[in-house]
């Protein structure tokens, strides 16, 4: 039997206000994490990835408008700002692109993990510096005793970004959430971040929620996948299978544009066409107009995440003859 997800996100919409007018992020998201996996997401800039993940974790300076967050059966929609924030960085972990938004630049990094660790776990001043020492040595850090008294500015991206995550596990959490954690760093570094999101996995078995644009990471590191486009997710499922066949146009698109995706020998093709702009509505499905295989009805239809078997999933009208029963 399936187990149950430990996030499970329904219906999500998400709208800032701009100069141009209401932006709708996120689009009415559906996405499950079940636990100990890493799930990749991908999909074009601005197609509401990192508002997805803000939203998820309700810090998003956007208005969430409607839909669910259950994370561990609780809607975290409906937790007071107390609630959530003790959630945070406790049960939920979170490494951005940039490390220092997650350092206090005036902070000692030992003082840093150390304040996590007596406000979630209640350890002694002792205590958490002992282990401060110790989580930094399973990130990697070199000389860690010594590295504690650092502030930030003293040590380099990839030391910082190793820092991030060392906080991130001290409270071992059900699920991190990383936004292109090794974007800001140069390539010999990234593989070795990379490398320490799956161990932490492998360590604490907690589920990981892993925003990039590489699908070569994707590929190596990721149990399932989840595509998004418009502020939706399009198409998910196993990485294997949904690279070995995408369902999905935008999928397809996508695969054929990057050169881990496509077939070995052919040449890349960006998908032609842009994005909907920020504020337009699509009445059908929001990828119709740079479609390849789109047909008339795909401009008025709005298509629903379609089950096709093999926990795979596609919102795309042109599916339904193969898809199953949709279980909401
Ligand atoms: N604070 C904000 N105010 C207004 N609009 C915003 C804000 N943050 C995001 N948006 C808009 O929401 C949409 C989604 O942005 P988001 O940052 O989630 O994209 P993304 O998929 O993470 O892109 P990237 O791959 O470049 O990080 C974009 O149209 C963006 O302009
Ligand atoms: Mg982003």
């Amino acid at each position: 039997m399936q187990p149950e997800p430990i996030l499970r996100v329904r219906g999500l919409k998400t709208e800032f206000q701009s100069a141009a007018g209401v932006v709708r992020a996120v689009d009415g998201l559906d996405l499950d994490i079940f636990p100990g996996e890493i799930v990749g997401v991908v999909g074009e800039s601005g197609s509401g990835k990192s508002a997805m993940a803000f939203s998820i974790l309700r810090l998003t300076p956007g208005k969430i408008v409607a839909g669910e967050v259950q994370f561990r059966g609780r809607n975290l929609l409906d937790l007071s700002e107390a609630e959530m924030e003790r959630l945070r960085g406790d049960r939920i972990a979170m490494i951005f692109q940039d490390p220092m938004t997650s350092l206090n630049p005036l902070m000692r990094i030992g003082s840093q993990i150390g304040e996590a660790l007596r406000y979630h776990m209640g350890l002694s001043r002792r205590q958490a510096d002992g282990t401060a020492v110790q989580l930094l040595q399973s990130v990697h850090l070199p000389d860690a005793e010594r590295r504690i008294h650092d502030y930030p500015h003293q040590l380099s991206g990839g030391q910082r970004q190793r820092v991030v995550i060392a906080m991130g596990i001290s409270c071992a959490p059900d699920l991190l959430i990383a936004d292109e954690p090794t974007t800001a760093l140069d390539v010999t570094i990234q593989a070795q971040i990379l490398n320490l999101i799956s161990e932490t996995r492998q360590r604490s078995s907690a589920a990981v929620l892993l925003i990039t644009h590489d699908l070569g990471v994707v590929a190596q590191l990721c149990d399932r996948v989840a595509v998004m486009y418009a502020g939706q997710v399009v198409e998910q499922g196993p990485t294997t299978d949904l690279f070995a066949n995408p369902q999905h146009p935008y999928t397809i698109g996508l695969l054929r544009s990057t050169p881990h995706g496509r077939r070995r020998g052919e040449p890349l093709r960006p998908i032609p066409g842009q994005p909907p702009r920020p504020g337009d509505i699509a009445t059908g499905c929001s990828f119709a107009p740079r479609c390849h295989l789109v047909e008339e009805r795909c401009h008025h239809q709005a298509p629903a995440l379609l089950q096709l078997g093999g926990g795979r999933q596609a919102r795309c009208l042109l599916r339904e003859e193969s898809a199953h029963e949709s279980t909401p």
